[in-house]
């Protein structure tokens, strides 16, 4: 098959201070994260539309589909269950789901020796809906355009967070 859409990105070694942070209190943990930081109902709703692919009354999320291929799926059947992303196989060949984990996306990110810019709320949503990326280019269609809410959006992020 051929391959399309290559995404090698080089990561950045992280500093992940939340054990540290929760020490020293749900305080501090809501300061070290800022006002972008979502609840424990968010993570719990972005977790349910990142595995199931459905809304906080069990609807399926209304999506594009290319090829016909996972229909019914949330993000974790291209995206992977820890958001690092995975080759999936279609009939139009072989894409590469990037990394979408927050700590990665939330980055200046190195794509195939270009940087792209990092996404904020605004341009997430808009490549979650539209399929526009980062760099202001057109995600493959493989890629499903999701009607989600703005709630839904912020809850995606503080799942994508956790990752
Ligand atoms: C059918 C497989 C599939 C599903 C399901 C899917 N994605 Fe994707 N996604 C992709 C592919 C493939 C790309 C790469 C597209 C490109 O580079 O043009 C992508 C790209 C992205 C990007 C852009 C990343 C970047 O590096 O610019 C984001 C953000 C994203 N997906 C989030 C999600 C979220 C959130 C969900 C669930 C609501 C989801 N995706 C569901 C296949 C999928």
């Amino acid at each position: 098959m051929t391959r399309m859409n290559i995404k090698v990105r080089t990561r950045k070694t992280l500093y992940v201070g939340f054990a540290a942070a929760a020490l020293l209190g749900g305080l501090l943990v809501a300061a070290a994260c800022g006002s972008e930081s979502g609840t424990s109902a968010d993570v719990a709703l972005g977790e349910t539309i990142y595995v199931e692919g459905t809304d906080a009354q069990g609807a399926q999320i209304t999506h594009t589909t290319e090829a016909g291929i996972l229909s019914q799926a949330g993000c974790y059947a291209c995206h992977g269950t820890d958001g690092k992303g995975r080759s999936i196989d279609t009939k139009l060949g072989q894409f590469d789901a990037p990394d979408i984990r927050w700590s990665v996306i939330g980055q200046p990110m190195q794509t195939n020796g270009v940087t792209e810019p990092p996404y904020d709320a605004t341009t997430f949503a808009r490549a979650l809906r539209d399929g526009v990326g980062s760099d202001g280019d057109q995600l493959e269609p493989v890629m499903p355009r999701w009607q989600l809410t703005d709630a839904e959006v912020n809850a995606l992020i503080a799942y994508l967070k956790t990752l």
